[in-house]
Parts: C-alpha cells; sequence; structure tokens
C-alpha cells in the first residue's frame, strides 16, 4: 500500500445503478426512455454485465397473457399471496402482476426471443404453486427463453443500456451511500482494476445488489452474491426487512448446488428416494412434484433425515433423485439443453439415462431492502429516503413474503426495475448534488483497517466457517438451541476477522482484500438473518421452526433489523 488511502476522485451522474444484472438494467433502459439525455453509471462487480447472477435464471417468467381464457390476474395474486405463506403485500402484487404482460411484451419488442408453441404463440409451461380458479389447475403462465431466460433478460436490457449510453464500471462495488439529512446523494465505489475510491454524486441512486446466497455452503447463487446492498444499507444505518426468509431450491446439483430448474419436475420429472420410491404423494397428494418450494425442499430434507436419502461417494452427500430419463428426447434436447449440459459437465451424467442427484440448494432472499411500490428504499413505515431505491433480489416490496413462486422474480425484477425508472425520471431536473466535504472516509478507515490488521487468521477459513455454520444451524430447519449457539460463533467470527493479516497491501485487483470486505456483509447478513429466524417463533414459508411447526397470526407482520 503507497501511502495513506484517498479518494481519488468525484465522478458526477443523474443516476448511479449499482449492479447491473436484470433489475438495474431495465431502470437503465427505462430512464433512457423517459430521458434520453440522462447521464447514467451502471457498476457491476463482476467483468462484465453479462456476467451477473441474473444471466443464470432458467426457468421463465410469469405473467398473466390477456388472450389466455383460462388465466386472469386475479389468480396470479391469489397464487403469489398463498405462495407467500400469507405474508407478501397485496397492493405490491396487484400493482405487479397487472404489469407483468406489458413487460413481456416490452422484452419481446426489444429483441428476447421467447420460445414459441408449434402454432408460433408464446411458449407457456407451469411452475409449483401457479394455478388457475384458485388452486383447481395448474396454470401455464410462465413465458421462457428455452432453459435461459434470464440470459434473455440480461442482453436486452444491456442492449437498451447501452443504447442509451450508460457508462458502464466493471469490477467495481459500492462501499457507502452518501446520506445527508435524509436524502440520498451517491455513493462511494471502490474500483477494482484501478484500486481507486471514488465518490459519486447523483440524483439518484439504485441499488441493485443482488442476492446473498453466499452465506450458506451450497447455494445456486454465484460467487459475487454476497449481500453487498444489505450491508452497505445496514451499515447507513437502514433496516432490512424480513432477513430470516430465505428460499431453498429444493433441487439443487449435488456437489457444486447449482440449480436444476423446476422446469425439470415441470416437464414431467419425478423424485426417487434411495429405494426409487416417488415420494411426493406423501407430503402433497394433489400437487406432488409441482408443490410450492418450500414443501418441496422440506419433503426432500425430510427424506434424507429419515435415512431414505442415497450417498454420492464423491462429495459424502446424502440426496434424492430426479427421475428424467422417462422423458422424450425432444423435451430434453429443446426445454431443458442447458441444465442437462450442466448435469454432464459438472458431476457427469447423462438426464436421459441415468437419475439426477439433487438435495436443497440456497436460491434466494425474499427478504431485503425495504422499498415501496415505486422501488423508493423506505426508512421506517412508508418513509422513503429521497434518492434512494432499490431494485431486485436485494430489494423487498414484498412481493414474495416468505416463499416465493419460481418464475415470480424474473417478473419482480422486469416490473420493479420498470417502475423504479419511472419515479426516478419524474424526478430528474437539475444538476447532480454537491457532496459536502469528509464523505468518504468510513470506506478509507475501513479498507486502510483491513489492510493494516495482523494476525493469524485467514479469510477463507473464517467465510468457511460462516458459512458452515449457517448451513447447519440456520438451515432449512431451525431451532433456537442451534440459531443461540450460531449467534454465538457469528460473533467470534466477528472477532477473529480482527486478526487476518491480508497477504498483500495492494490495491489493485487484490482478491483477498475483496473477501475480506465481503466476509464483513456476510456477517451482517448472517447477524441480521439468525437474530430475525430466532425471534420469529413459527413457520412461515422458508422458514420453518422445529419448535413451532405452524403459522402463527402473532407474527402476522414483517421484521426489520438494524445493525447495533
Ligand atoms: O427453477 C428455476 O428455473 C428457477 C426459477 C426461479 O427461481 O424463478
Amino acid at each position: 500500500m503507497a501511502g495513506p488511502l484517498k479518494i481519488s476522485s468525484t465522478l458526477e451522474c443523474d443516476v448511479l445503478i449499482v449492479g447491473a444484472g436484470g433489475a438495474g438494467l431495465r431502470v437503465a433502459a427505462e430512464v433512457f426512455a423517459r430521458r434520453p439525455q440522462s447521464r447514467v453509471i451502471a457498476v457491476t462487480k463482476v467483468a462484465h454485465c453479462q456476467k451477473s447472477h441474473t444471466s443464470t435464471a432458467q426457468g421463465g417468467l410469469s405473467a398473466v397473457d390477456p388472450a389466455d381464457s383460462n388465466d386472469a390476474p386475479i389468480y396470479h395474486m391469489f397464487d403469489t399471496w398463498k405462495g407467500s405463506d400469507c405474508s407478501a403485500d397485496q397492493n405490491v402484487i396487484q400493482k405487479i402482476v397487472e404489469a407483468g404482460w406489458e413487460q413481456v411484451v416490452w422484452l419481446e419488442n426489444h429483441g428476447m426471443h421467447f420460445s414459441r408453441d408449434e402454432k408460433g404463440r408464446f411458449a407457456k409451461r407451469t411452475f409449483g404453486g401457479h394455478t388457475v380458479r384458485f388452486g383447481q389447475g395448474p396454470a401455464h403462465r410462465a413465458v421462457f427463453e428455452a432453459d435461459r431466460s434470464g440470459k434473455g433478460i440480461t442482453d436486452t436490457g444491456w442492449g437498451e443500456a447501452l443504447r442509451g449510453g450508460a457508462d458502464f464500471l466493471n469490477q467495481a462495488v459500492v462501499t457507502e451511500l452518501i446520506l445527508h439529512q435524509g436524502r440520498c446523494l451517491g455513493a462511494v465505489l471502490f474500483l477494482q482494476k484501478s484500486g481507486e475510491f471514488v465518490r459519486v454524486a447523483a440524483q439518484a441512486t439504485v441499488l441493485c445488489t443482488g442476492g446473498s446466497g453466499q452465506m450458506f455452503k451450497v447455494t445456486t447463487n454465484c460467487r459475487q452474491n454476497t449481500g453487498d446492498g444489505l450491508a452497505v444499507a445496514l451499515k447507513a444505518g437502514l433496516p432490512v426487512m424480513d432477513p430470516e426468509a430465505v428460499q431453498f431450491h429444493p433441487t439443487g446439483i449435488v456437489g457444486p448446488g447449482i440449480l436444476a430448474s423446476e422446469t425439470l419436475r415441470t416437464v414431467g420429472g419425478i423424485l426417487r428416494n434411495r429405494e426409487g420410491e416417488p415420494f411426493m404423494a406423501g407430503y402433497a397428494p394433489k400437487m406432488r412434484e409441482m408443490a410450492p418450494r418450500d414443501l418441496v425442499a422440506r419433503a426432500i430434507e425430510t427424506e434424507v433425515r429419515q435415512g431414505r436419502g442415497a450417498l454420492n461417494p464423491d462429495h459424502g452427500i446424502e440426496h434424492v433423485w430426479l427421475d428424467l430419463t422417462h422423458l422424450p428426447d425432444s423435451i430434453h434436447d429443446q426445454q431443458i439443453p442447458e441444465v442437462t449440459g450442466f448435469f454432464k459437465k459438472f458431476v457427469n451424467i447423462d438426464p436421459k439415462v441415468d437419475l439426477c442427484p439433487v438435495r436443497p440448494s440456497v436460491h434466494y432472499h425474499m427478504g431485503g431492502i425495504p422499498t415501496n411500490e415505486h422501488a423508493e428504499v423506505c426508512a421506517g413505515e412508508n418513509t422513503p429516503i429521497p434518492g434512494l431505491y432499490a431494485v431486485g433480489e436485494c430489494a423487498s416490496a414484498s412481493f414474495q413474503g416468505f416463499n416465493r413462486l419460481g418464475s415470480n422474480s424474473l417478473l419482480e425484477l422486469i416490473t420493479m426495475g420498470q417502475f423504479a425508472g419511472e419515479r426516478i425520471a419524474e424526478s430528474l431536473g437539475g444538476r447532480p448534488p454537491e457532496l459536502p466535504a469528509g464523505d468518504g472516509q468510513k470506506t478509507l478507515e475501513e479498507f486502510g483497517g483491513y489492510l493494516e490488521a495482523s494476525g493469524d487468521e485467514s479469510v477463507g477459513k473464517l467465510r468457511a466457517t460462516l458459512q458452515e455454520t449457517m448451513t447447519s444451524q440456520v438451515g432449512l430447519f431451525r431451532n433456537a438451541e442451534d440459531m443461540t449457539s450460531a449467534l454465538q460463533t457469528l460473533r467470534e467470527i466477528s472477532e477473529r476477522s480482527r486478526r487476518i493479516s491480508l497477504a498483500s497491501r495492494s490495491l489493485r485487483l487484490n482478491q483477498e482484500l475483496l473477501q475480506r470486505w465481503e466476509l464483513e456483509n456476510l456477517l451482517m447478513n448472517s447477524l441480521a438473518l439468525a437474530s430475525a429466524a430466532l425471534e420469529r417463533r413459527e413457520s412461515r414459508g422458508g422458514h420453518a421452526r422445529e419448535e413451532y411447526p405452524q403459522r402463527s397470526d402473532e407474527f402476522n407482520h414483517h421484521t426489520l433489523a438494524w445493525l447495533e
């Protein structure tokens, strides 16, 4: 490290978007559509926005097609609320569901290659919990691009953001929000490639930093999903909402935990235990494999716990099987080519002839930075902070409640991105704000501390301990004893992290330094999650308490958690 840390420069823009995945790109596109001359800076933590986590989304985007006489928005609203285990906010559900099809048309008009049926219309598939006539039968309301729907959305948003003239800052992270007198004036960024810290003054700052699945050992989330947006909000004294609401996707590929899309069950895949028995009828007699995710994930975990799991010798992990061997080649080749490829590539299994090993994998965070239905970040009871927005998985307008239905996340990010862009465009005018001197000092102190610390601890080991702790003690089934122990371990990790000595003191492309910073973010997210989960003495959606197996009206409210 050459000399004391400093802020290298101050950039100015109209809109600063932190996180250039599906949500951030949709915000940018809407701002440009309404205010073509806007200066937009889009920041991505990864090397290119096409590497964002949205690109990995497989299954589809649910929206009610007005031309479908079997379906209706009210059915989709009902399913979403029921699926959320009665905890999503109904005004938000209505707004998003009613805007859904318009967004499908927007994507199509801007170049997304949706799959088609034999008549040339949008092909549609069903997902668990999506029904018509209030549960009377499955609803086919998810449009898709084979099993790479997220890639289609990212490419489409990227094209529009480029066309509008967004400036992309790749391999950069947000380290601090600049808040003054209740307003957000921008943020501090760390640019990994140059090793510089910069301040950005912006009329609007939008957090779209994605999920936090890296708190757990096995996750479908990308390596970059370390809950950075939530941590930056917590550090700024803002609350996070429902941090305990975590979704375990029933079918992660055993070993890497990579997503094996729900589509595999939609097209007829059957879950079998070690004896080859199809077991879902015992847990959800009517919906079986197509039951909501929380239920299917708990069913798989129960089979394993009760000794009916098969052991994977390579990973020492017990699991169940997903049987796709009876499906025709046309389904394998046209509807699920990507995920079939994952099984071949990562576990050397050919789903056309072999059973596929699967086990629940942390997939999605329903909780997040609280926003209203316009994506404005709220400090408390619907009190928006001017200039600050959050969209996508890092945000919670509470569309998903405590359990998200498959294909509702792409719907949320694309609609909320549009709402945010619309609201931001209305608010723009004049110049970016003046930043008071001294902003950014907290970041410099934080990074200075990481670089100067000495001791015998390592980032990798502490991160692994955190993930191990969260997986074994705050996982799919939770109880007070385990979570109390987890909180104790997290506090110890926090203490021990002060003795992490970095091998290199360089600021430029220092992965260990970035991981040190990520560890702090993971710790904050984990502490919020475990504390909130301990407080919620009921079971609801993805939050399953062993001592309190029922949902309780006493907890018919959101959790708000602040950093002490
Ligand atoms: O299973 C899947 O394809 C995932 C879809 C989703 O999480 O919405």
